[in-house]
């Protein structure tokens, strides 16, 4: 049996939309461990095999923060990284060059969920602290130099999921207040809202037309952005798991839904008829929840676990590649 206190690894791993680029994230479990924090693998080619999925490796390490990541993000365009730390950081990285660009401190508000908007020094970041007290929950940030554009109230709790509209300046936020708000980066005041149960999980496809909502009971509801009042257009039910979904995206080419619940499990779906493709399993993690992506032709998963490994699915064939 594994305790968990032998969980030495948080990992985080992200593709980017647009090259055929891999990155990873690590960040160990104890701050006082000298171990890397971040470690970024690249690769440019058109396509994925498996042989290609089985021999990437690390090919830079920034290791000037120890600590815990809370999220990150890469930019849709720029070679660009961005990363909210337990240190209440902001971190920018060049990850063509694999340099730091910029570390912003947010001691007032602390960083917690974090994602670019279209400017490639602006973020929102969901705040950790006072949240009572200010309802300042959530923040339009400017990197470049370290000012705060807007405040965006209405949260009454923690924000669990960020995402921006891949077209325009709508984004949106889930919250442990069980709903989501819908946001124009111009305004401070909040656009729409949808009351849901449990603790929602929010992401827009990559036209920005459509978005999916994550809820308690493996429901998954589909909604067209313009007419999001009327209700969802389709839900699917994740049948035979009710653990909540603590993560959901879009693969880039639209086809699949790609689904992280708490339990460690990790779920392909097809984004029109909501069948199951295929489903992969990792070992509970008690302390932290993993978080699975697509690679960019949409043909593997990748995800880190808690015992430090990188796993590697082909969606095809659904056998671990790695
Ligand atoms: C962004 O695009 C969506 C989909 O067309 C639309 O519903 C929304 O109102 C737009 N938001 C802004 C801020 O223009």
């Amino acid at each position: 049996m594994r305790s968990s206190s032998s969980i030495l690894f948080f990992f985080f791993f992200f593709f980017r939309r647009k090259y055929q680029s891999f990155f990873l994230v690590q960040t160990p479990s104890k701050p006082d461990r000298q171990t890397p924090t971040i470690s970024v693998a690249m690769i440019s080619l058109t396509e994925l095999d498996d042989d290609t999925v089985r021999s990437m490796s690390i090919g830079a390490v920034f290791s000037d923060f120890g600590g815990k990541i809370n999220s990150v993000d890469f930019h849709r365009k720029d070679d660009l990284l961005v990363t909210a730390s337990e240190d209440d950081s902001v971190r920018l990285y060049d990850i063509a060059s694999a340099k730091l660009l910029k570390t912003t401190y947010h001691k007032k508000h602390g960083t917690d969920r974090i994602c670019f908007t279209h400017h490639p020094s602006s973020v929102i970041c969901s705040s950790v602290y006072h949240l009572d007290s200010t309802g300042e929950s959530l923040r339009y940030l400017s990197l470049y130099d370290n000012r705060c554009l807007r405040y965006f109230k209405g949260h009454k709790d923690k924000v669990v999921s960020l995402c921006m509209s891949p077209i325009n300046d709508s984004f949106m936020s889930s919250s442990l207040d069980h709903s989501i708000r819908i946001w124009d980066l111009r305004v401070n005041a909040c656009q729409g809202i949808l009351h849901l149960r449990g603790r929602p999980t929010v992401a827009y496809d990559q036209q920005g037309l459509v978005f999916a909502v994550a809820m308690e009971g493996g429901a998954i509801k589909l909604f067209d952005s313009r007419s999001y009042d009327k209700g969802p257009f389709d839900t699917f039910l994740v049948g035979g798991d009710t653990a909540e979904v603590c993560d959901i995206k879009f693969s880039n080419d639209g086809k699949s839904m790609l689904l992280t619940t708490t339990s460690n499990n990790i779920y392909v779906l097809d984004a029109y008829g909501g069948d199951k493709r295929c489903g992969f399993s990792l070992e509970p993690s008690p302390s932290t929840n993993i978080e699975a992506t697509f690679t960019p032709d949409g043909q593997y998963v990748v995800s880190g676990s808690g015992d430090g490994t990188l796993h590697a699915w082909n969606i095809n064939m659904q056998n671990e590649a790695q």
